[in-house]
């Protein structure tokens, strides 16, 4: 039987860093300029939106209230409605092609891919990871890596959620500017995207119309599927099935039947398979057991009885890297494209995949994996996370100013009720001590549940609990010191303006710390581990795959990893056509997250 063997012995999780001499400064692969010798004049001179033809947007600042709120109605609508919208049923009127990614359809053939997800987030990542995806090849300790033939976006091709602009400015954009025209080599590489839960938030509308409408030109690359799924073949018997499981809903009737023709058609025994899924539900399992349903049903009824062999998983979704082994196969999470770092430290040790705990009936045999390595470490990540204190007032502004208007409001009720004010004007800004504290409360006991599939447990309740309790204790502590100050007894309505000026800015920034406190510990308990380091937004530690099927039919992935993204860019008017047009000022050191890892 086929063995899935690391080419070196992998570090432990926490010894991943132990090699900053690995990485390798990346300077483009320049190329002289155009064979013709001329320059394209159309290229950009400035980073002006003008001239890129897209805005480099900043980072999403998640905590942002009016953003919150926001993704929180698309996100219902979507869970809401998703059943009634799902767009997957009407692309059984598309084309239903697979594809071949074979070089002249050489079946012994080498060929390069590469492997990207969660990757339309702020510009600074998200060009980083691009312009090196456009280079025409990286040298990592001396071994060159050439550019993939093919590029796999894996999910999550923009935030917080689609549109035609959104596309345009987080992903379309950066990836053109990272590679404006096909390469003069006479490569054409060509992009596949597989929906993550973002790019369904519109029911799936401005993926299709960007990716899915067969030939068209994403800068240099070009894209050519026409529905939200695909398979495609490998040289040596080896493919490549991206599945849309929508929100972890069951597959679609037409997906089905395509994937079904796929395993009838061409799938043999003995043949090894890529399976990229949008989310990695075997270790999302962990705290939801439904999480890998609907990818075991796809391994159990399609693949399986063909004989075939699913040698290794891909995803995105949890915004870094981690590889989970197994006897036969590789669990490999890589969401490193450009979203905010998500922690590696509460990864488990071991996971059982499909979950001894699923109701599904006659599931696959559990299998045990072990987790082999994390980017970053689990050290590390440990490390950032104590960073919320600073990071979430720094990156979220909006949320400092309305966490200080509800500490402003709630003294004002104390302080109100302490006093127990008579004035009709007074009243009408004190709003009832118990509205507020159950509004505080309340806001604080939602802030801490899971997401709608996710499982709502005693810890979730009693850490929000806790949480909204703080801040009414925090609240209390602001009314006491406000009446010890002078500015009560000045004549009304000065009391509620010097409130406003100086109570709600310190009020708020205190109250930020509080939160920060709260996530901190809530992480402990695996609550608001997303929002530890979503309210952070730290977009460095980033990365993606670049994938070597070899003529003997091995596959070797190199994990790639940059520590810091890229800052500032200077453009490059005068480069070849095919070049970057920006290059960072200070060159991109890319590493290995870990030794490259062989399945044959
Ligand atoms: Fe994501």
């Amino acid at each position: 039987m086929p063995r899935v063997t690391p080419e070196q012995t992998p570090p432990g999780p926490g010894d991943l860093s132990a090699h900053p001499d690995d990485s390798v400064p990346i300077r483009p692969a320049r190329k002289p300029t155009a064979a013709t010798g001329a320059t394209d004049e159309s290229r950009p001179t400035s980073m002006a939106p003008e001239q890129l033809g897209f805005i480099p947007r900043r980072a999403v600042p998640w905590l942002s209230p009016v953003l919150l709120a926001g993704t929180a109605v698309r996100v219902v609508l979507a869970e809401l409605f998703g059943a009634y919208l799902d767009k997957r049923e009407l692309q059984n009127a598309l084309p239903d092609k697979t594809f071949d990614e074979r070089p002249d359809g050489d079946d012994t053939a080498e060929v390069w891919f590469d492997y990207v997800a969660d990757l339309g987030d702020g510009f600074n990542a998200t060009y980083s990871i691009a312009y090196l995806l456009a280079q025409q090849q990286l040298t990592i300790d001396g071994k060159p890596l050439p550019r993939g033939q093919m590029l796999v976006m894996g999910g999550d091709q923009v935030y917080p959620t689609p549109s035609g602009q959104q596309y345009e400015d987080r992903s379309k954009g950066p990836y053109r500017a990272a590679l404006p025209q096909p390469p003069l080599d006479d490569t054409h590489p060509t992009i596949y995207a597989l929906p993550g839960n973002h790019d369904w938030y519109d029911g799936l509308t401005a993926f299709l119309r960007l990716f899915a409408r067969g030939q068209a030109k994403i800068g240099g690359w070009h894209t050519s599927q026409s529905r939200s799924y695909f398979a495609i073949q490998l040289p040596s018997r080896w493919w490549l099935l991206a599945v849309d499981a929508q929100f972890g809903a069951y597959l679609d009737d037409p997906q089905l039947r395509y994937f079904q023709r796929v395993a009838d058609e061409c799938l043999r025994p003995g043949d090894r398979v890529i399976v990229c899924t949008p989310s990695p539900g075997w270790v999302i399992a962990t705290d939801d057991p439904h999480a890998f349903d609907t990818t075991d049903y796809f391994l159990r009824t399609v693949i399986a009885p063909t004989g075939a062999e699913v040698r290794v998983m891909l995803s995105g979704d949890l915004h870094h890297y981690s590889r989970y082994t197994g006897r036969d196969r590789e669990l490999i999470t890589s969401g490193g494209g450009g979203a905010y770092l998500y922690p590696t430290h509460h990864l488990p040790e071991r996971i059982d995949v499909p979950p001894k705990a699923t109701l599904v009936r006659n599931p696959s045999p559990s299998r045990e994996y072990r987790l082999a390595a994390t980017y970053p470490t689990k050290s590390r990540s440990r490390w950032l996370s104590a960073g919320v204190f600073f990071r979430l007032p720094w990156r979220n502004p909006a949320f400092v100013s309305f966490l200080g208007t509800v500490h402003l409001l709630l003294m004002l009720a104390l302080a109100g009720s302490a006093q127990r004010m008579s004035g009709a004007e007074q009243r009408l800004f004190t709003i009832p001590v118990v509205v507020m504290a159950m509004l505080v409360l309340g806001g604080n006991i939602v802030f801490a549940m899971p997401p709608a599939t996710g499982h709502r447990r005693p810890r979730h309740w009693v850490l929000g609990t806790l949480h909204g309790v703080a801040h009414i204790g925090l609240g209390v502590l602001g009314a006491w010191v406000w009446l010890k100050l002078p500015f009560v007894d000045l004549p009304w309505p000065l009391p509620i303006l010097v409130a406003a000026l100086l109570y709600l800015p310190v009020g708020g920034l205190v109250a930020s710390q509080v939160v920060s406190a709260y996530l901190l510990v809530a992480s402990v308990f695996r609550v608001n581990i997303n929002e530890l380091f979503a309210a952070q937004g730290i977009f460095d530690a980033k990365g993606f795959l670049r994938l070597h099927l070899s003529a003997d039919g091995t596959l070797t992935i190199y994990p790639l990893a940059v520590d810091r993204v890229g800052r500032k860019w200077t453009p490059t008017p005068t480069a070849a056509a095919d070049q970057p047009w920006l290059e960072p000022t200070e060159p991109l050191r890319v590493k290995l997250a870990e030794p490259p890892i062989r399945c044959r």
